[in-house]
C-alpha cells in the first residue's frame, strides 16, 4: 500500500477524490491536512471530519492554513455552496479524529519517523505545503512526491488564466514548484475532461452509501466551465496515482506568475522548452475520459 497524506479543502470534488482515496486498497491515507480554499478553515475542517464519520475511516485530521501566505482569503463558494458540501444530511463528525497539532506538525512529525517516503496529495491551496517545506527542509527526503490538482494550461477557473489552487496562494505555490522535489500537476485542463454527467450521478446513487452522499452534494455543484457535467477535478490527483496510464504527461517547467498584472496565480507552463529551464514538473497534459469515468465508476462501487 502507498503510503500518502492528503491536504484538502473539502470542498464537493475534493470530497470525491477523498472517499475513492480512503476507500482504495492500494492507497494507505495516514493524515489529511486541511487548508482554507473552498471554504473557511473551520467548515473545511468539519467537512473532513463529517466525510470521515460517513466513510466509518479512522483517519487523523489536522488543521491548517486558514489564510494564504501573503495574501486575503479567497473562498469558492460560489462554486461549493455555504458549507462547501450542501445537500446531504451528514452522520455527526468524527471529532475524535480532529489532532491537537496543526498540519504543518502532524506532516513533520508522520513524514519524519516513516520508513519509508509518503506521497502528498495537494487537492487546496498549496499554503500547507509551502510552510511545510520552509519550516522542516529537512523533511524533503521523505516525501516521494507531490502529486497537486492545481494551475492550467489554457484558460484558468478563477482568474482567466488563474486556476482557483494557484491563484488563492500563488507564493506558496511558488514555493512548492521551486522546492526541487518531484511534482506530479493535474491541471484544470484534464479535470474538464473527467467529468460526470447527470446520469452517471444517478448510477452512482445506486452504489452505497457514498454513492447517496455523493449524489445530493453533486445536485449543489455549480461548476460552470463544465456546463454539461460536473468536473471531477480532485479525483484526478488520486487517478494520478493509481492509473497513471489514463493520462498523457510532459516533463516541464512550470513557473508560477506571482506578479503579473492581470495573470497573478497563472502557471507558466513551458510545454517546449522555451525557457531553457531544467523541468520541475511532470504535467498531465492529456486524459482518457472513458478510461477516466470507468475507474471513477469502478472506484465508487468500492466505498
Ligand atoms: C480546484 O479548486 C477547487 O474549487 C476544487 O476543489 C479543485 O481543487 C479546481 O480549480
Ligand atoms: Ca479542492
Amino acid at each position: 500500500k502507498r503510503p500518502i497524506i492528503i491536504d484538502t479543502d473539502p470542498g464537493i470534488d475534493d470530497a470525491i477524490a477523498i472517499a475513492i482515496a480512503t476507500a482504495s486498497d492500494a492507497l494507505d491515507v495516514k493524515l489529511i491536512t486541511t487548508v482554507a480554499g473552498n471554504v473557511s478553515l473551520s467548515k473545511v475542517t468539519n467537512n473532513a471530519l463529517k466525510l470521515l464519520a460517513l466513510f466509518k475511516k479512522e483517519i487523523p485530521v489536522a488543521k491548517g492554513a486558514k489564510q494564504p501566505l501573503l495574501r486575503a482569503p479567497v473562498d469558492a463558494s460560489e462554486v461549493h455552496g455555504e458549507t462547501g458540501m450542501d445537500g446531504y444530511d451528514f452522520p455527526k463528525q468524527a471529532d475524535h479524529l480532529l489532532m491537537k497539532e496543526d498540519a504543518v506538525t502532524a506532516m513533520y512529525q508522520l513524514l519524519s519517523k516513516a520508513e519509508e517516503p509518503l506521497t502528498i496529495v495537494a487537492i487546496g491551496p498549496l499554503t500547507n505545503i509551502a510552510l511545510l517545506l520552509r519550516t522542516h527542509p529537512e523533511v524533503s527526503s521523505k516525501i516521494a512526491e507531490i502529486v497537486l490538482m492545481g494551475g492550467a494550461l489554457g484558460r484558468g477557473n478563477k482568474g482567466v488564466l488563474a486556476e482557483f489552487n494557484i491563484v488563492v496562494d500563488p507564493e506558496a505555490a511558488r514555493v512548492v514548484f521551486e522546492s526541487g522535489l518531484p511534482i506530479v500537476m493535474a491541471p484544470l485542463d484534464v479535470g474538464l475532461k473527467a467529468l460526470v454527467y447527470a446520469n452517471d450521478s444517478e448510477e452512482i446513487r445506486q452504489m452505497n452509501a457514498t454513492g447517496e452522499m455523493i449524489y445530493h452534494i453533486l445536485q449543489r455543484y455549480r461548476n460552470v466551465q463544465a456546463v454539461n457535467g460536473s468536473a471531477m477535478y480532485d479525483a484526478c490527483a488520486i487517478a494520478y496515482l493509481l492509473v497513471p496510464e489514463i493520462y498523457q504527461t510532459v516533463d516541464a517547467y512550470v513557473a508560477i506568475e506571482t506578479q503579473g498584472e492581470y495573470t497573478a496565480g497563472a502557471t507558466v507552463v513551458d510545454l517546449a522548452g522555451i525557457m531553457g529551464k531544467t523541468p520541475n514538473a511532470k504535467v498531465c497534459v492529456d486524459i482518457d475520459s472513458t478510461l477516466f469515468k470507468k475507474w471513477l465508476m469502478e472506484s465508487l462501487r468500492k466505498c
